[in-house]
């Protein structure tokens, strides 16, 4: 643009389409579909399996395509050997994120497909994705714990086995069910921050890995996924029901932005709010926990009343991971052991229809003056 121009703009893509995708669709209505089939109606009899088949391939699996396909994850879950000790040589401090992208883009060297930019390739490199983001994680947390990782068990669903590999008991039929429906919720959003992130990246002709470790980069962020770790953080410094209007009204007051609610595309709601909101009371009752719930609820009431916000997904996701025997800082890499396969579903399609995304900016910097000549020239 000119430095003259003052064209239109819209600030953060706010509004903007930036391109066409056949994977997901967010109704600002409150509302989300994967491959137009209804969250609602799938998100809790599915497994994540089927759900991450339905995002990569278009189409939902049967029975034999969902058995192979669950077979292939299984059999990737295991790291290289060079990568687990990578994991071992980072300071045990490391945030799990920062693994995770450390690690994700380390894989890549040791996938003998790392430039080939095929549909065909980029499903294969998809399952290896899915498998080993989960095992970076879970691997990952047991070293930073000063913990062995532990065997594989490839008979365990990808939800069943994110318990198993972090603490080494198989779940109950219950917690897996549930962590299949969290995954299901978390794996797709179409143009998310991380998603378009992978899609930038995408559009350069870079190899998927690439694409993943710049979208694991840019869900840590705390107005991205890492808003379900700070939610913990706010829940728990709030502690009681009985607090939590008051505290509220206080961060209004100072203007601080509240963890878990807003959201850029919905305005009536968040459609995966009430699925989860119903897991939390679930847990609450089976772990006697409900007051987390409650603080959740309250802090809803007091937002909309005071600033007509509505609640967003980590808000209650922070209580059910917490519930479920997760440390906060598990938060986000669980959102990305789910969106992982929304990640390479819209990384396999741009590159199957590519056109470099790169757009313009507006200049507001200093008009055209002459350079003086280097230090001390005149
Ligand atoms: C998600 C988020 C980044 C969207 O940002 P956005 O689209 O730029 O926000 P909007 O333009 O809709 O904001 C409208 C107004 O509400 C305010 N607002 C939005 N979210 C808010 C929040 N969580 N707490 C307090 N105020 C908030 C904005 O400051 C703005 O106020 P203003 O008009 O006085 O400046 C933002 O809501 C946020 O930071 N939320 C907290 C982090 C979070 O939970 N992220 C997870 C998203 S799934």
């Amino acid at each position: 643009m000119s430095t003259d121009a003052k064209p239109e703009y819209s600030p953060g893509l706010a509004g903007v389409i930036a391109g066409e995708t056949k994977i997901c669709w967010v109704d600002p209505n409150a509302g989300l579909m994967y491959r137009g089939y209804d969250i609602h109606e799938m998100g809790n009899k599915a497994t994540f399996e089927e759900v991450a088949y339905l995002l990569l391939n278009g189409e939902l699996p049967n029975g034999k395509q969902l058995k192979e396909f669950k077979e292939q994850i299984a059999a990737q879950r295991e790291l290289p050997k060079e990568v687990v000790e990578m994991l071992r040589l980072l300071p045990k401090s490391t945030h799990p994120m920062d693994m995770l992208r450390t690690g994700v883009s380390m894989l890549s060297a040791f996938d003998k497909d790392i430039s080939d930019n095929s549909h065909d390739a980029n499903i294969r490199k998809s399952i290896k994705l899915i498998a080993r983001v989960m095992t970076l994680i879970t691997d990952g947390w047991r070293i930073s714990q000063r913990e062995k990782p532990l065997p594989e068990k490839p008979e365990l669903s990808q939800a069943g086995n994110f318990f198993y590999k972090l603490d080494g008991r198989v779940p109950e039929a219950w917690q897996t069910r549930m962590m299949d429906t969290i995954f299901n919720l978390y794996a797709d959003h179409e143009f998310n921050a991380s998603t378009f992130a992978a899609r930038v990246t995408a559009s350069t002709l870079a190899g998927i890995y690439a694409a993943v470790t710049s979208a694991v980069g840019t869900l840590k962020g705390p107005l991205h996924g890492g808003a379900n770790e700070e939610s913990m953080k706010m829940l728990e410094e709030i502690k009681t029901p009985d607090r939590a209007e008051e505290w509220l009204k206080k961060q209004l007051a100072a203007k601080a932005k509240i963890m878990g609610f807003g959201h850029r595309v919905y305005k009536k709601g968040d459609s995966r709010v009430p699925v989860m909101r119903k897991i939390a009371h679930d847990l609450g009752k089976r772990t006697g926990k409900e007051n987390w719930v409650l603080i959740c609820e309250k802090l809803e009431e007091v937002m909309d009343r005071e600033k007509g916000l509505c609640a967003n997904v980590d808000l209650y996701a922070a209580p059910v991971f917490w519930m479920l025997g997760f440390k906060p800082e598990l938060n986000t890499p669980l959102f990305a052991a789910s969106r992982v396969a929304g990640w390479c579903a819209h990384v396999t399609e741009q590159h199957d229809n590519n056109r470099l995304i790169r757009p313009r900016s507006l200049y507001t910097g200093p008009k055209l003056r002459k350079y003086p000549g280097p230090p001390g020239s005149a």
